[in-house]
């Protein structure tokens, strides 16, 4: 079916105003969305109009208000960056999971089994989309509808990781694009993930074989237990694919996890990160809003969002765990008067912040735009810029200028690395992220500036021949790189920094969610 003659009109304009503005956007001239076999025309119908309304809109952001803040030379040279990496991963490990951009091949991470995932090409589709890189989101395009198949792989997939790459990859270009095929492989791959839901409390295991349809867990967590952030970032995705899809299945595999959370005692109302599939027990208590903990906060808050503010009970377990979070981990440093979120084992406090954990500063950013009492909104605008300060000193006080994947607080030591196993920076988009929310929300102008100082470290310390390259040692100038352009590169770091160079009005937070991997869902409307 083809459009109504309004929305041709509309669409029309909105072209119009594109091409005279030479904004290089991707057009969808062949915008026909395909069945999927078997389906009902209404089912398809109305999946339509929920995808093109969301491309519609999108388009209508893009007129004179575009380059209302944009700083277009800054953004061209991250859009820059980004063909680089993708110009490497095309010629030398097309179709592989990610590029070792120094040996010039393929590389293969465990988290998706092994054989030809295209982990990088599903991360990067919607990046390449928004930037307008038209020929590189064809090749994209043309690799996922020929040769993306997860059911041939061997080995274990990650749910979790799967989940937020694939299917959050798949699901955001078809919001982007209205394209069906998008949507048909993100069901097919969702599908492949939901053997692992079946445990007595519906918390999901880690692992699944897609061969044998056999879950597991991680032997490490915790004796086989699963971990809060991995069960806990489904929800977004899950939801909005039975959404288009019409079929519950995925909501209500989510909708159980959020009975068995919602029952489960909480001492001092903290979430621990591993929690029994089984029993539905805690295991050993670490709490953390870094690794294993950090998306399930995320996701609590943008699926309230991605709801139109009506799923209220993920807002409360959202006001709930956060306001724990404040009172048991939130310190500030004695020296500096740095604050920053502690981690908890057992009764011990670790005063250890995880590069992972600055997402939090973007959280809260978020948040605060979203609250309705002044009072609130100026807690967690306050909160996420001290982090996000934080989180800048960890970069500040590198010979690299680029923050290491974990740093530390102690009587002599503030935001710094103190061991010699977590001073490495593997290209990971958090700390740029939460200065992207803080520059939409604040409009100052010392995020744009910490964001293109850290482009031009990376351009020093992490560009290499055919692509940009983990590091080893932030705090040395040694050319030790790990020789692996991990795909988040291309999925988050680089779309932050496109964004936070361009205007407002592209992928407006009141519009758009990003999942924990940077993709962007729609927000419900009231169709
Ligand atoms: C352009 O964008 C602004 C701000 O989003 C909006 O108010 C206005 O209606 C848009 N104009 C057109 C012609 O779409
Ligand atoms: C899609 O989600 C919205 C908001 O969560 C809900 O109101 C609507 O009924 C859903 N539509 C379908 C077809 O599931
Ligand atoms: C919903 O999806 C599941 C999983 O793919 C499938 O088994 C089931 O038949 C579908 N239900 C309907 C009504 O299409």
């Amino acid at each position: 079916m083809g459009l109504r003659l309004w929305e041709k009109y509309l669409l029309l304009g909105a072209l119009a105003i594109l091409g005279i503005m030479g904004v290089s956007f991707v057009v969808m001239n062949d915008y026909e969305p395909k069945a999927i076999n078997g389906e009902s025309e209404s089912a398809k119908l109305s999946r339509d109009i929920v995808a093109r309304k969301a491309f519609i809109d999108h388009e209508i952001g893009f007129n004179s208000s575009l380059y209302g803040n944009a700083d277009i030379s800054k953004r061209d040279h991250v859009k820059d960056m980004m063909k680089f990496a993708w110009d490497g991963y095309k010629k030398y490990a097309w179709g592989a999971n990610e590029l070792r951009p120094i040996s010039k091949m393929g590389h293969s991470a465990s988290i998706f089994g092994s054989g030809k995932t295209g982990a990088s090409i599903i991360d990067a589709i919607d990046t390449l989309y928004i930037m307008g890189l038209k020929n590189e989101y064809n090749d994209a395009k043309r690799f996922i509808e020929t040769e993306l198949n997860m059911k041939s792989i061997r080995g274990d997939l990650s749910v979790f990781e799967t989940n937020i790459r694939f299917v959050g990859g798949l699901l955001s270009i078809h919001a982007l694009t209205g394209e069906i095929v998008f949507l048909q492989k993100a069901q097919e791959i969702a599908d492949l993930l939901l053997p692992a839901f079946d445990t007595p409390t519906g918390i999901p295991l880690a692992l699944v074989n897609v061969k044998t349809g056999k879950a597991n867990n991680w032997a490490w967590a915790s004796g086989g237990c699963s971990i809060l952030s991995e069960f806990g970032s489904l929800e977004l995705e899950f939801n909005y694919l039975s959404n288009l899809t019409h079929n519950s299945t995925y909501s209500n595999k989510i909708a159980k996890i959020r009975e068995t959370i919602s029952q489960i005692p909480k001492p001092d109302g903290l979430y621990s990160n591993y929690l029994n599939p089984r029993t539905g027990k805690w295991c050993s208590k670490h709490v953390s809003i870094g690794a294993l903990g950090d998306s399930f906060y995320e996701y609590l808050l943008k699926q309230y969002l991605i709801s139109g503010k009506k799923d209220l009970d993920a807002k409360k377990l959202y006001d709930d765990a956060i306001e724990a979070i404040e009172n048991h981990l939130l310190y500030k440093s004695a020296k500096n008067n740095l604050w920053y979120f502690a981690e908890l084992k057992g009764a011990r406090v670790e005063h250890k912040m995880d590069h992972l954990a600055c997402f939090i500063s973007g959280l809260f950013a978020l948040q605060s735009s979203n609250e309705p009492t002044q009072e609130r909104k100026d807690h967690f605008l306050e909160l996420a810029i001290k982090i996000a300060d934080t989180c800048h000193e960890s970069y500040a006080r590198t010979e690299t200028q680029i923050g290491p994947e974990s740093f530390r607080f102690t009587q002599d030591a503030e935001a710094i690395s103190l061991r010699e196993t977590e001073k490495y920076y593997i290209l990971r988009p958090e700390v740029v992220e939460g200065w992207f929310y803080l520059w939409r929300v604040t409009k100052d102008e010392k995020y744009r500036d910490w964001c293109w100082n850290f482009v031009q470290a990376m351009d020093k310390y992490c560009k290499v021949e055919a692509g940009y390259s983990g590091i080893r040692n932030v705090y040395r100038i040694n050319g030790d790189y790990d020789d692996v352009q991990q795909s988040f590169l291309l999925a988050e770091t680089f779309k932050y920094l496109y964004l936070i160079f361009s205007d407002d009005a592209v992928l407006p937070f009141d519009q758009w969610v990003f999942n924990t991997e940077a993709h962007p869902l729609p927000v419900a409307k009231n169709v």
